[in-house]
């Protein structure tokens, strides 16, 4: 099969893909997500197929109308509908109990499912299009980094699938923040992004981040998020993240330098590395602008040859928290503190 790229004036040619029950590229403002009909289990079966995927990570479903969440799920909570209310369209994902119209497949055998209404143009246009709800999950091979560009999902999914619909670069460039209900008050965060805790915090009365976010999640433990226990957003390249100070990392990477070794940095990281004869990478000047190029920092490297990479950790306030949680589950847990090595 030769996966074709399509354009904004092909969404009623994608449409009919996804009608007919096939997977379709789609850009969101978050990742490239690999688009399915939610309703059709066929349809289901070679998403997860297409992706190498665990047949117990449930699938997101997409809509383009706040009134379109009501039959897919059994009940929503004044919290969830003020939630929404406040943040859709946009890259948040809200976790309640599924209706019978979301098939148990694409909620991976769970009795919930996350709805999320995104921002992106040409993702509402072809959900409306299709006039189904659309489950989409990151349009990567299970465990490589999410693809921000349609290149990047070409890159794995080429043959694969029918069509990419090509909608540019994906401007916030780590996945919606995953929430789900504690109680009438309460937002539990299961996946950080670019909603953050501190945004959330101005409608709930209680914002907890789940353990498993900033944590490893021991070998037999239950999840309240199927995707916090496997090994992800991995590039080909060893990661290694690296806690300290600036001063601490150049102390570390003197001796941890040679071919092949490259260092991802903070933009006033670079003098002090270069300085240092240390080569080195930097992405955006803003913790905004560094999420956006997370994904596509991490193929480039794999891209050059790169086989181990170094990150200085970053903050974990604001959207670096979604940034951290990607890190360290694309560095395996690999986590060294330089202040005291
Ligand atoms: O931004 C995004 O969310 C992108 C775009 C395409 O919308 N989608 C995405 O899907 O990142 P995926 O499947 O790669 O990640 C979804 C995450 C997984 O960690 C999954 O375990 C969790 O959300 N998840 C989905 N439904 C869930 C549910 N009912 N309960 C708990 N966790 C759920
Ligand atoms: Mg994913």
């Amino acid at each position: 099969m030769n996966t074709k790229l399509l354009h904004a004036e092909n969404i009623p040619e994608a449409a009919a893909l996804i009608r007919a029950g096939e997977p379709v590229g789609m850009p969101t403002e978050t990742v490239y997500g690999l688009a399915c009909d939610a309703g059709n289990p066929e349809a289901v079966r070679k998403v997860f197929a297409a992706k190498g995927r665990p047949a117990d990570n449930p699938l997101i479903v997409h809509i383009a109308d706040i009134a379109d969440w009501a039959p897919l799920v059994t009940e929503i909570p004044p919290l969830a509908q003020k939630l929404a209310e406040r943040f859709w369209p946009g890259p948040l994902t809200i976790i309640l109990p599924r209706s019978e119209r979301v098939p148990a497949i694409t909620a991976g055998g769970l009795d919930s499912v996350g709805i999320r209404f995104p921002a992106h143009p040409l993702a509402q246009a072809l959900i409306k299009e299709s006039g189904v709800p659309i489950a989409a999950p990151s349009g990567n091979r299970s465990g490589s980094p999410s693809p921000t560009t349609a290149a990047h999902m070409l890159a794995d999914m080429d043959g694969r699938i029918p069509a990419i619909v090509e909608g540019g670069s994906c401007i916030c460039g780590v996945e919606s923040t995953v929430i789900a209900l504690d109680n009438a008050e309460t937002v539990r965060v299961l996946r950080p992004g670019f909603v953050t805790p501190e945004q959330l915090k101005t409608v709930a009365r209680r914002v907890i981040v789940d353990d498993a976010v900033l944590a490893k999640v021991r070998e037999g433990t239950v999840v309240r998020s199927p995707g916090m226990k496997y090994r992800h957003y991995a590039p080909k390249a060893r990661v290694t993240l690296v806690q300290g100070s600036q001063a601490d990392f150049l102390r570390y990477m003197e001796t941890h330098t040679g071919t092949g070794v490259l260092a991802l940095v903070f933009d006033a990281d670079v003098p002090a590395c270069e300085a240092d004869g240390i080569p080195c990478k930097a992405y955006g000047d803003s913790d905004e602008a560094r999420a956006a190029a997370f994904f596509a920092s991490l193929r480039e490297a794999d891209a050059a040859g790169v086989q181990h990479l170094y990150v200085r950790a970053p903050r974990t306030d604001g959207v670096g928290l979604a940034v951290y949680n990607r890190l360290i589950r694309a560095a395996g847990y690999d986590i060294v503190h330089a202040e005291t090595e």
